[in-house]
């Protein structure tokens, strides 16, 4: 496999063997024909971009029966309605303003611009999350968005002043035709706004568990850069964002359309300080998930050698790398508690421990809880307030492997 952005040789530094789809929650009938594939991720020694060796089909992973919805998190709700704010109030002019937004999972960003009657549309592959959208009043096609599907929609609907994008980018192994029908779509001082995991929060807190078959790439602002570069955009401006344990949110726009925050070179220069540049830095963090598995392993077999229950909280996607990369199995962890319908019942890729409604969680409180969903630990935290008054414990692992005090 050579970098999918410039074709140049990929260095793998980190290899977490045979795993399956991060979201494919099965039923036992199932298990023995379930799909796996060699999960490793690795660095191009000559843009720099961080991405995975080998991804799967994307129809295997994104599908009739999707399991991510966006809106099951109150805090993520929160985020993406702040998200749509600030497009509605940055970045759309005139009349007849066109927003599109790629992924638009349930609806939840685009269901605030439906209600405030701007024009808009959604791209989404996942019929199943769609159609959730679709009840929500927000315009749906169900597709893959790719460089012919924008020139359609260019025809039909006219250019657009927003594109966009959240967690997505990083999943469209074949960026550059993606990137050039988003230019396509793009008025002259249109906008693409797309966020994704950040690599620099990666590293810096060993959050291995962002990479898993979904996530082609584990983006930063060097790289980005660079590719963007190639199709006469740039990034105008980045900012944090504590959601999906550290994102960042890009604004990308045609090249001397829109002035450069500083923002952009302050995040080149913490790229630097992190060594994002450097082999050295990839081959310590292969040590570092290393140590944290081996630390995980350690924790889960004392609480069980000491006859203590131990539940998974959030059947989360990263959780799929985390109970294969450890081999986490039900020996381990009794069962994982989720709130998502489509989950429970079911069991979790790869390791088979069984997801259960939270509702098992609430009614026979654990020792210890191990905190897949880490992401929205806050959340998680104002929530089980009563779990830690009767002495329940959590599990954590990012970013070190440990029991919260
Ligand atoms: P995510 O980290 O990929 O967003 O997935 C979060 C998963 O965790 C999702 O399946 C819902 C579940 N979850 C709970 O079960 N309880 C909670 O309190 C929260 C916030 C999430
Ligand atoms: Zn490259």
């Amino acid at each position: 496999m050579r970098c999918r952005i410039c074709e140049a040789a990929l260095a793998p530094f980190v290899s977490f063997g045979r795993m399956p789809i991060a979201n494919g929650f099965l039923t036992e009938a199932d298990f023995a024909t379930e799909p796996l594939f060699e999960l490793a991720a690795a660095r191009c020694e000559a843009c720099g971009m961080v991405q995975l060796l080998e991804q799967p089909a994307p129809e295997a992973m994104f599908h009739e029966n999707y399991a991510f919805f966006t809106s099951t998190s109150r805090s993520m709700a929160q985020h993406f309605g702040r998200l749509a704010e600030g497009v509605m109030s940055g970045y759309v002019e005139g009349d007849r303003p066109f927003v599109v937004e790629i992924g638009c999972n349930d609806g939840v960003m685009l269901e605030r611009l439906a209600r405030a009657g701007v024009r808009h549309l959604g791209v989404e592959p996942a019929a199943n999350v769609a159609a959730v959208a679709q009840s929500r009043g927000v315009q749906v096609l169900v597709a893959f968005f790719d460089e012919a599907l924008a020139h359609g929609l260019l025809k039909d609907h006219g250019p657009a002043d927003a594109v966009v994008a959240t967690n997505v980018m990083c999943h469209v192994g074949a960026l550059h035709p993606f990137v050039a029908g988003i230019k396509t779509l793009l008025k002259p001082r249109g906008v693409l706004v797309f966020e994704d995991p950040y690599l620099g929060d990666i590293v810096e807190k060993t959050a291995y568990d962002q990479i898993y078959d979904e996530h082609a790439f584990y983006f930063s602002v060097v790289p980005l850069s660079r590719m963007f570069a190639q199709h006469g955009l740039e990034i105008v401006n980045v900012e944090p964002q504590a959601v999906h344990g550290g994102s960042m949110r890009y604004v990308v726009a045609h090249k001397g359309a829109r002035r450069v925050s500083p923002s952009v070179a302050a995040h080149r220069g913490r790229e630097a300080d992190l060594g994002l540049d450097r082999p050295a830095t990839y081959e310590a963090f292969r040590h570092r998930v290393e140590q944290s598995r081996d630390a995980l392993v350690v924790l889960l077999e004392q609480a069980r050698g000491q006859g203590r229950r131990v539940v998974g909280y959030g059947a989360t996607s990263k959780s799929t790398t985390v109970t294969n990369y450890c081999a986490i199995t039900p020996r381990l962890v009794e069962y994982i508690s989720d709130t998502t319908p489509i989950k429970q019942g079911k069991y979790s890729p790869g390791a088979h421990i069984p997801v259960r409604p939270y509702e098992d969680f609430k009614a026979s409180y654990p020792d210890y809880a191990l905190l897949f969903a880490w992401n929205h630990a806050e959340e998680i935290m104002a929530n089980e307030q009563a779990y830690r008054a009767v002495g329940g414990q959590w599990i954590v692992y990012v970013p070190k492997v440990g029991v919260l005090a």
